[in-house]
Order: structure tokens, then sequence, then C-alpha cells
């Protein structure tokens, strides 16, 4: 027997259920905020992921699905969807054409990571990026919605929020840290590695004894500029006043290379290790990083599969019919009706000719509000038999009626 490979899993039955009106419902909540679908490739160049989530990132440097295709060209399978994302914006030349653009996604991402509960190699994203919009009022836009998504599900989270300030506050305040982690012994291998790449990353190393070593090292909240601190003050005045409450994480800095400003992460105490249901932030430099004309940049994805055990479902309710012949005369009248009936209606049928409590055992398997069948008397009759199978209630209507 063939298995999926470690790490990815089928969406089916409950699953794939829940799957869909995850969706649908999130894909509403974001066109009500004036997000449109977009769908980029699977595959792109390695060059795009390395130049925007960051060869110090772990994604990059440990976890990339690359390979060299037929034609000798490095391509990688998508860790992640905004670097995809802000490449069709670029390729669309819509940072030429200036304003602001908003779009939202889904789909599969692949990280060669070790499997665990929650943790996937082949994992759902559902995603949103805003560009050209360099007001902080859009960050808290994005964190509202994400709230609302959430409230919507009835899901519990909690939310943290940090500012790694912008090009002019970054560089000096990594030049302190540096000088603060050249002075510091006993760091792991990754944030020495760190150290060289991308400095602020040491700052969230989950490793005990570097935390500890970490304890006297400069803040990056004491060291915002002026308009940084405004900006972060102004998002947190927002979440006040709209009831969103959050926690200040000075250490949060994300996993990818390319954030300016606000990041944040949603996390849930209810899905065991794997706590980040969703995280996002500012990336106001990775449109030009990418060849495109200086465009601001913000946005958030959610881990569809650590959200689905959390949602909670409606009852769902019956719909639609199931339409059966029970002699093999009326069948061809049962595919007439199932065709019309399917221009408006949830039309369940079976094609075979079977026993009455067969055909009604099936319907009602296959959640329909009502049972409509055809047996010799009805066809004789030109009649459908009709029971509603919430009410029991039982009934006959003409062809022509029905
Ligand atoms: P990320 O934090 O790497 O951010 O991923 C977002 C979410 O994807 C995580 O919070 C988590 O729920 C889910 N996730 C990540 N890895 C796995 C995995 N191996 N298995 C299952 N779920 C996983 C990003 O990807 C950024 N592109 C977010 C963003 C958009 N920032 C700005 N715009």
């Amino acid at each position: 027997m063939i298995n999926p490979l470690r790490g990815m899993k089928d969406t089916i039955d409950e699953a794939s259920q829940r799957y869909t009106y995850f969706i649908e419902n999130c894909s509403r909540i974001a066109k009500n905020y004036g997000f449109s679908f977009i769908e980029t490739p699977i595959l792109e160049e390695t060059a795009l992921f390395k130049r925007s989530v960051g060869e110090s990132s772990d994604i990059v440097g440990k976890e990339m699905y690359q390979f060299i295709d037929k034609g000798g060209n490095d391509v990688c399978m998508r860790p992640e969807g905004t670097a995809g994302v802000v490449r069709a914006f670029i390729s669309a030349k819509f940072d030429k054409a200036g304003g602001v653009k908003r779009f939202f996604y889904h789909g599969p991402m692949f990280r060669y990571e070790r499997p665990q509960k929650g943790r996937l190699r082949q994992f759902h994203q559902f995603g949103a990026e805003t560009f050209g919009e360099y007001s902080i009022k859009e960050d808290a836009m994005i964190i509202l919605m994400l709230q609302e998504i959430f409230d919507f599900f009835g899901i519990k989270t909690k939310l943290l929020l940090n500012s790694l300030g912008c090009k002019e506050c970054m560089p000096p305040y990594r030049e302190k840290l540096v000088k603060f982690l050249d002075k510091t012994e006993g760091l792991c291998e990754d944030c020495l590695r760190r150290k060289e790449t991308n400095p602020i990353r040491v700052l969230d190393c989950k490793n005990e004894t570097c935390q500890n070593l970490l304890q006297n090292a400069p803040m990056l909240s004491e060291n915002l500029c002026e308009s940084c601190q405004s900006d972060f003050s102004e998002l947190k005045t927002i979440l006040d006043r709209f009831d969103v409450s959050y926690e200040v994480d000075t250490k949060l800095v994300r996993g990818l290379d390319y954030y300016n400003k606000t990041a944040f992460e949603f996390i849930s105490d209810e899905i065991g290790a794997q706590s980040a249901i969703a995280g996002g932030g500012r990336y106001d430099r990775l449109v030009e990083f990418l060849d495109g004309k200086p465009t601001a940049g913000i946005g958030f994805a959610m881990g569809v599969e650590r959200l689905l055990d959390l949602i909670q479902m409606p009852n769902t309710l019956r719909e639609g019919f199931y339409i059966c012949a029970l002699c093999e005369e009326a069948s061809e009248k049962v595919m007439e009706l199932v065709i019309k009936k399917r221009k408006s209606n949830v039309v369940h049928t079976n094609y075979e000719a079977k026993s009455l409590k067969a055909h009604l055992k099936a319907a009602d398997k296959s959640g329909v509000k009502e049972f409509v069948c055809i047996g010799e008397d009805e066809l004789k009759n030109g009649q459908v038999w009709i029971k509603n199978l919430e009410t029991k209630e039982e009934r006959t209507l003409a062809f022509e009626q029905f």
C-alpha cells in the first residue's frame, strides 16, 4: 500500500467539510475588508525565497523543498505565501502604478521540518497582504480582521505584539546588539550564526542558556526612533479602542527576515507545543529588495491545520434532494429530474434501482432534506413520491409540479 509522505496528509471527509467552511468564511471576511483573491504558483525560483525570507532563516537554511528541474533551473516549492505575492505584485507592474492593493490567498506551503502534532511538511495557509499603505491604521485593520475571523469561529487566542523598528533605528540598534553579543560567551551555534547574518533573530532563541545570557541585552523597544514609537503607540491605542487585547513581547522578532516595524503573532494554548496559529507584520522594504519600486507592505498568514480542530462548526442543516428509481423503467425519468433539479439545488442520486429501504438509508447518510423516488405505480401515474427526512411527512406530486 502506498501511504502519503511523512508530514503530509489528505483533507478528506469531516476534515474537508471543516476546511471548506473555514476557507469560505475567511474569504468572505477578507472580501469585506477590501481584499481580492490571488493565486500564485507553488513552484518559484529558489532565489525568490533566499532574497525575501532570508538566508539566515531556518526556512531557507534548513527546510526548503529545493531541486533542479529538467531545464536546469534552481526551483523551490513555496515555504510561505508572501514572497510569491510580492513577486506577482511586481510582475504585474502594480508597484509602478502606485496606489493601494489588497490580496488574500490560500493553499499548500512546504517546509521540510520534523513532523509532529501541528507541524506538517505540507500544510495550508490562509493569508492576506496589503501594498502601498504606510499608515499604521492598516496594521490595526489587519489585526482587527484576524480578530474578527477568530471571533467568528469561536477561537480563543492571545495576541503578541512588537515593533522591530525601521531603516532609521534598526541599523544603530543592530550595532549595539552585536557589540553586546561579541562580549557574550556561551551562545548556541544557531545564535553564533545568526549574529553574523541577522543578529536580532538571536533575541527569540528558544535555548534557555541563550535566554539567560540575553537578560541584559539592549532592548529593541528602548531603541525605537520617534516615528516608530509614535506609530506603535497609535497601534496599541486603536487595538484598545476596539477591545482587542494584546501583550507586548519585546523579544518577538519572527522567523522570517523581511519584517520591519509591526510584528505580531496569535497563539493558542489549546493545540499543544506548536501554538502559533497566525503570524505577520510589516515589510516595507521587501518590494524594493525584489527589484520593485519601493512600496509598503503588510500582511499575515494563518496555519489552517492548526485551526481546523479549534473551529466551532454550525449544526449542519439538511439540504437538497435524493432522487432515485425503484424499478429499472423509472431510471430514465429519474435522470431527467436529477438534471433539471440540479440547476438550482443540491441533488444526490443513485443509478441502481434498489429497494426503498436501501435508498432511504443512503439518502439519510447523504444529508439531504427530501427523499424523492419513482416506482412502477408512480411512473404509471406520472408522479413522484416524496418523504421529508426532517418532518417525516410524505406526499406525492405530479412530475411537472415537482
Ligand atoms: P509564518 O509564521 O512562518 O509566517 O507562518 C504562518 C503560520 O503558518 C504559522 O503561525 C503557523 O500557524 C503556520 N505554519 C507554519 N509552519 C507550519 C508547519 N510546518 N505546519 C503547520 N503549520 C505551519 C509566514 O509564513 C508569513 N508569510 C506570514 C506573513 C504574511 N507575514 C506577512 N505577510
